[in-house]
């Protein structure tokens, strides 16, 4: 067994599991959406209206990140509470990286969050485990708090690979990061099917809870997340019936009334 899965297995599986949060996060990954920087502006106000009363959730807005800067404009005003995260980092702080971001440049945008490891960014634009690890370790050194997204394919599902395939995932995330960073860092895990993303066809919340169980095992206190075609229908099975920390949104979270109603079936 390799030091750096010893040592995580050690860190998270003998402490005793207090992350009783009172809080929900519910992330919303807008990928590149919406279109024109006047529509995320309406989209972005009808959410902050929405869901300015409710309670026990911490609403997260993941928008491109040139809509960054305007929309946190936009959030200014009294016990206002929606925060940023960018939908990814590059893991160098500056330098020659043609259309790279980096943590410290979201970090100063006024992003609290980032996620990372989304199977898009696995998929499309050849991330590999190895570059997620570096991005991690970067985000973290920064102080943003990652989201670090793992899932198994439809394949590696039906032959029986998942627990697999998450748990590897799940520590060369982590590989070799220094202690100091995980153990004062608050990333949180989402736990996304890439089979249910897009597709509506969601995992069942039951199915999902033990995925749930198997990663606490190593998971003892953050957050972890359920996403893949989460709707106003089945969010709030995933918080109650599943036992998830939250949920990470994304086609539902480009209409303003579905988020809402997200947003309000998990909150109070
Ligand atoms: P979805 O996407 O809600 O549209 O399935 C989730 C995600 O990709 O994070």
């Amino acid at each position: 067994m390799p030091r750096y899965y010893k040592f995580f297995e050690f860190e998270y599986g003998v402490k005793k599991c207090n992350f009783l949060m009172n809080k929900s996060l519910i992330v919303a990954n807008w990928k590149m959406n919406p279109a024109t920087l006047k529509e995320s502006k309406r989209l972005f106000n009808s959410v902050k209206e929405g869901i300015k009363n409710v309670k026990n959730t911490e609403v997260v807005i993941c928008p491109p990140f040139i809509y960054l800067p305007v929309l946190k404009s936009e959030a200014k005003g009294p016990s206002f509470a929606i925060s940023f995260g960018g939908q990814s980092c590059f893991w160098e702080e500056k330098g020659a990286f043609t259309g790279e971001v980096s943590p410290t440049m979201l970090k100063g945008l006024g992003c609290q969050y980032v996620i990372l490891g989304h199977s898009e960014r696995r998929k499309y634009f050849q991330e590999t485990d190895e570059m997620i690890n570096k991005k991690i370790k970067a985000a973290l050194k920064a102080k943003l708090k990652p989201i670090l997204c793992i899932g198994e394919t439809e394949s590696e599902k039906k032959s029986g690979k998942t627990l697999y395939i998450l748990k590897k995932q799940l520590t060369s995330a982590f590989k070799n990061t220094p202690k100091s960073l995980i153990l004062n860092s608050k990333f949180s895990i989402a736990y996304e099917p890439i089979w249910a993303i897009g597709t509506g066809n969601f995992c069942d919340p039951l199915k999902a809870k033990k995925i749930l169980l198997f990663l606490r095992k190593t998971i003892k206190k953050n957050p972890i997340l359920y996403g893949g075609s989460v709707n106003s229908q089945n969010a709030r099975d995933y918080i109650k019936v599943s036992g998830f920390q939250g949920l990470l949104v994304g086609g539902a979270s480009l209409d303003a009334k579905e988020f809402i109603k997200i947003v309000k079936s998990v909150g109070y």
